[in-house]
């Protein structure tokens, strides 16, 4: 007999049919003569209760059905008065793989989300964690979607490379040289051309600037793959190792860029909601009860509730130097609240000054643009007022940045002064630069740091909780 998985079985309404099912025991409840199991496959979050006959089965095989334990159900599915619809009423039951309850981490109790982080491997089992990897996946898909449905090309950009695309960023090294006695040229300095590529070479912290290649070419692409920063961010916003989503767009100006960014983000929000309504409700409910100990003018929006609202509303739009401006005026720096001081034009902004911006100040997401030349990326195109660039980051509520992006200088005279000035290597970008020689036109794109989605859309507080295996400082394990 073919096995059947939960998900569809909970829909099902063929009373009185024979059906085989196979999972992971969550809970077991014993009464007198029957014995009741809570079955989970992971195909949906709800289970499927199981009811053996105490009897029939006898203690010898009902004792090894424990929390952990997977097992095979053959049973006749039958209409219930319980949480879900029906019920299986068991004729076959296998243990297929035991779980000692003596030993079994993940005991049928609340856990912390500390606890559950270093179990990772096994936290896939938990409500929380299985409704996060499916809303992880729908997003995944959602972003395929959305790009093939406008037309663009995924491409699949260099994971080791030997350019560092963002000018400054930490990168992690990628050698096979012996560390403990690397080569040495005349100078005493590490003789990488006899490295395994004959250079240096480093994971990448962009696809940007080969989707560039590609942009201008194709017109519209996405890349979508791993990206590695070695900052020293213990926050709970930042990964070492994370998944970007990066559209380039020939042709496309900042305005363009925005737009496209707000109806991206606002489709990908939807797709959730109307796809995986079942784990949302879930994960709300979660973090109500977290936040139930939080005063009441800290805690959050309604998970639900919060993502209508984004998919909703129109984002505001400012210039970096209206929203320095804003926060120079705010209440916070009056009081000296803010952690960081706002001095003005060219002040870094911190994720505290982003969030002040949208969840205090306009209680919407906010595109701001424009910001000074010299806190961004090489690349950006220069504005006319010769100070700012055409860069926009989207900021949201609890995250702070969401998306950075720019319209790219793609006037070649002026890319290679500001190279110059920023001490770009030239030589190690002339392939860039030919992009700039050769039918250089206007193009923008931005990237969506994928796990600061899943933040957002799962309602979780800390980013390590929405990536299976969290890469952080000190921390690699699995
Ligand atoms: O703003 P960033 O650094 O922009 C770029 O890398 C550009 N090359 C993108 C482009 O224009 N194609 O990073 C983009 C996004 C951020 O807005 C943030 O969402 C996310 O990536 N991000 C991180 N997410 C998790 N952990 C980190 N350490 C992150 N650093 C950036
Ligand atoms: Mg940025």
């Amino acid at each position: 007999m073919k096995r059947q998985e939960i998900k569809e079985i909970l829909k099902s309404d063929a009373f009185g049919s024979t059906i085989k099912v196979s999972g992971w025991v969550r809970t077991k409840r014993e009464s007198k003569n029957v014995n009741f199991i809570n079955l989970n496959d992971g195909t949906v979050l709800s289970n499927l209760q199981v009811v053996a006959d105490v009897e029939a089965f006898g203690s010898e095989l009902l004792k090894k059905i424990n929390t952990g334990a997977a097992i095979t159900v053959v049973g006749e599915l039958v209409e219930s008065g319980g949480q879900q619809a029906v019920e299986l009423i068991a004729k076959q039951i296998e243990v297929v793989g035991e779980a000692d309850p003596d030993k079994y981490p993940l005991q049928p109790k609340r856990h912390s989300l500390e606890f559950l982080r270093e179990i990772a491997h096994l936290r896939f089992r938990t409500n929380t964690f299985s409704a996060i990897a499916r809303v992880r996946h729908s997003m995944i898909f959602a972003v395929h979607k959305f790009f093939t449905e406008k037309g663009f090309f995924n491409i699949h950009t260099p994971i080791i490379t030997s350019s560092d695309a963002e000018g400054a960023g930490e990168m992690f090294q990628v050698t096979t040289l012996d560390m403990a006695n690397p080569p040495l040229n005349e100078e005493g300095n590490i003789d990488y051309s006899k490295d395994f590529f004959g250079k240096k070479t480093n994971l990448t912290v962009s696809g940007q600037l080969e989707g560039e290649l590609a942009a201008l070419a194709l017109s519209k692409i996405y890349t979508f793959g791993p990206t590695f920063r070695a900052e020293n961010s213990n926050t709970s916003r930042h990964l070492a190792e994370f998944w970007m989503i990066e559209p380039e767009m020939a042709f496309y100006d900042l305005n363009d860029n925005m737009d496209l960014a707000e109806e991206f983000l606002k489709y990908l929000i939807q797709y959730a909601l109307d796809n995986c309504i079942e784990d949302l409700k879930f994960l709300s409910d979660r973090q109500q009860q977290e936040e139930k100990n939080k005063p009441q003018d800290q805690r959050s929006m309604e998970l639900i509730e919060k993502l209508k609202f984004v998919a909703e509303n129109d984002f505001v739009r400012l210039t970096y130097t209206e929203a320095i401006d804003i926060l120079q005026n705010s209440k916070p720096a009056k009081k000296g609240q803010f952690q960081y001081e706002v001095k003005g034009f060219g002040t870094d902004l911190q994720s505290e000054h982003e969030r002040y911006l949208v969840e205090k100040h306009f209680k919407k997401p906010v595109i701001l643009i424009d910001y000074p030349a010299n806190i961004k990326a090489f690349y950006m195109k220069v504005n006319p007022d010769g100070k700012t660039v055409a860069a926009m980051d989207v900021l949201f509520p609890q995250i702070g940045e969401i998306i950075g992006g720019s319209q790219r200088e793609e006037r070649y005279d002026v890319l290679v002064e500001k190279m110059k000035k920023m001490d770009i290597p030239l030589e190690e970008m002339d392939w860039y630069l030919d992009t700039r020689r050769y039918g250089s036109v206007p193009h923008s794109g931005f990237g969506l740091g994928f796990e600061r989605l899943i933040t957002f859309v799962t309602g979780m507080g800390n980013i390590r909780d929405v990536i299976p295996f969290a890469r952080t400082p000190q921390n690699c394990e699995f």
